[in-house]
């Protein structure tokens, strides 16, 4: 059942393997890449109470021991003051230049312990053990690390690649139904952005894949991860395609500023929202076929996640508002708002040429319907 992505990026190539049970064999896997055995392992206090103890017996079945640093669960976490802690706590764990660094659990942690693995010493290697859907599909794999600033999400980090990926589907189980939704929004995202048939294998297949069948999770997760990983050999470091894995993200951000990134929206949940709005605006600008946008929503709303602004609870401002959060995206480049657009489903496309007036009415509408 197991499926291995390789993503070929010269002499920083790595392996994404995808498959349940893969904790248990961690020390296994992780055993070629290590000059000592011994590793430092950082996570959250969530993770660490369902996994951490399966990942130390999948390593001591190696004779490999761990270490772990527990940070506390949550978006806070990705910031200045608990990366100080996690690279301190990895220069008192004596992390040498040859050692490994685990990051054990969501895109935070993964994001995070990426990041103090990429300025640690100059740059030590480290191994994504993503544990959400929604970090085994996008985060874990491509290389971006970082934490939030103050006046933005991700806007300071590093490109610094994993050495080795475990995507181990069997902890899927342990997610929320919220939670596995969630990252569901950015799997249906691959296939609305590059591949239709992955689309409707997901419309046919997606209730089996949310109830739990591990085949239809393990080619779903190796699926999306070969997808992103195609893309990032193209562009690794965003210059162009890169940013197609941006569908429904301008949305998605000005949504999660205009909500506090709380938990009122969560980010899958907000790219779900977002690429349903972003097939909308396709269809208005006369680009993709006008039934899209109701496929794409037809799909995220059979699922049983948000779709549409009228599911976000509480107040939202106005569209007006909302174009100006979009102005605060990492994606603005020469002042312009960079949009990804679709001529249809699995086929979108990068560009700057969208006049605000259309943006504006397809908010509009969408807040009118709340
Ligand atoms: N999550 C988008 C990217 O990796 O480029």
């Amino acid at each position: 059942m197991e499926k291995t992505v390789h993503v070929p990026l010269g002499d920083r190539a790595y392996d994404v393997i995808v498959g349940p049970g893969l904790l248990a064999q961690a020390g296994a896997r992780i055993a070629p890449l290590l000059r000592r055995r011994k590793v430092a392992v950082l996570t959250d206090e969530n993770v660490a109470a369902l996994h951490l103890e399966g990942l130390r017996a999948g390593l001591a079945s190696e004779g490999i021991e761990m270490e772990a640093l527990a940070l506390p669960a949550g978006e806070a976490t990705k910031s200045w003051p608990h990366f100080e802690r996690a690279v301190e706590w990895l220069l008192s764990q004596k992390v040498e230049r040859n050692d490994v660094v685990v990051a054990l659990g969501g895109g935070v942690i993964g994001d995070l312990a990426g990041f103090a693995a990429a300025v640690l010493r100059r740059g030590v290697r480290f191994v994504q053990i993503p544990t959400s859907l929604l970090a085994q599909v996008d985060s874990s794999v491509g290389g971006k690390t970082g934490i939030n600033a103050p006046h933005g999400k991700n806007l300071i980090g590093a490109f610094h690649q994993p050495s080795l990926v475990l995507a181990d589907t069997e902890v899927l189980g342990t997610l929320t139904a919220r939670d596995f939704l969630a990252g569901y929004g950015e799997v249906v995202k691959y296939g609305l952005l590059g591949d239709a048939s992955f689309f409707e294998w997901l419309e046919q297949n997606g209730p089996a894949l949310s109830g739990g069948d591990m085949a239809t999770r393990v080619q779903a997760v190796a699926h999306s991860v070969q997808m992103k990983a195609d893309i990032v050999v193209r562009d690794e470091t965003e210059q162009g395609d890169r940013a197609l894995l941006n569908l429904g993200h301008t949305f998605c951000h000005a949504l999660e500023a205009a909500t506090g990134y709380s938990g009122r929206l969560l980010h899958g949940e907000g790219v779900a929202i977002g690429c349903a709005l972003a097939f909308e605006l396709s269809s208005r600008l006369g680009l993709c076929p006008q039934e899209d946008p109701s496929r794409v929503r037809a799909h995220i709303k059979a699922m049983g996640m948000k779709t549409d602004l009228a599911d976000i609870e509480g107040d939202l401002p106005s569209a007006a508002a909302l174009v100006d959060l979009m102005g605060q995206d990492k994606k603005v480049v020469d002042g312009q708002l960079r949009f990804i657009l679709a001529r249809g489903i699995g086929e979108a496309f990068v560009t700057a040429d969208v006049p605000k007036d259309a943006v504006l009415s397809v908010l509009e509408d969408a807040l009118a319907d709340r």
